[in-house]
């Protein structure tokens, strides 16, 4: 198959040398990628700005912006048979973002926000009914509830669901545990493991979901 995997955070500009972010490391989307090509996919990866060396193989598209990986998800979507959506996109940017530094002097800059794209909802729309799209939810407080309605919401076959207030997982850690809901209602839970561990597992549990609903 091929697969699409998006991966680190994004960056929004304040000024010409601020920006807002998030902690992802990128870690478990280049996971991702690594273990799809281990497995024979062939893969392509987006990547926002992460301190990792690619996977072995793979060259990853190079993002900044949520609207930069948008435009990204936008070009490779049609090439792909599963979209893994590992990247930990800006919700919010700064509407207008300064055009020059902003002084200390100036006093706290008040920010206006405004929403930055939903690539998975954004791409809802053009998903065709031979693609499996697999979401990721980072939360501090996770529940099946709102894990679905996620899945539901974007439009998901999948929902990668990590609790990132567990010591050692989620956000920079090596290690992860992942509950994976799918859209015909399961829940399939992949125990505490490396990052790299746990991708196989999900490409496992996708390659079995993707001959099981498309066969
Ligand atoms: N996502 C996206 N575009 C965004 C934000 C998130 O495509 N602007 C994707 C992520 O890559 C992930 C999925 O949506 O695969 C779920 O991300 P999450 O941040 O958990 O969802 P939100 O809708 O942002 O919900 P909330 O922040 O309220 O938990």
């Amino acid at each position: 198959m091929k697969f699409l995997v998006t991966a680190g955070p994004t960056r929004e500009a304040i000024d010409p040398v601020r920006f807002i972010s998030n902690r992802s490391s990128g870690k478990m989307g280049y996971a991702v990628a690594a273990a799809a090509r281990a497995a024979g996919h062939r893969v392509r990866l987006v990547s926002g700005p992460v301190a990792l060396d690619p996977p072995a193989g793979i060259r990853p598209v190079r993002v900044i912006s949520a609207a930069d990986l948008l435009a990204a998800v936008d070009r490779h979507l049609d090439w792909c048979d599963v979209l893994v959506m590992a990247a930990a996109v800006a919700d919010w940017r700064p509407k207008r973002p300064a055009r020059r530094k902003l002084k200390k002097a100036a006093g706290p800059p008040r920010i206006e926000w405004e929403p930055a794209p939903d690539i998975l909802r954004a791409v809802a729309p053009r998903k065709k009914n031979t693609q499996l799209f697999c979401g990721f939810a980072a939360e501090t407080n996770p529940s099946a509830r709102e894990a679905r309605r996620k899945l539901r919401d974007k439009n998901l076959d999948l929902l990668a669901l990590n609790d990132v207030s567990q010591p050692g997982r989620g956000f920079e850690a090596d290690r992860n545990a992942l509950d994976v809901f799918t859209a015909d209602g399961r829940v399939h839970r992949i125990p505490p493991a490396s990052k790299l561990r746990c991708a196989h597992r999900l490409v496992a549990l996708i390659e079995e979901l993707s001959s099981e609903w498309f066969r």
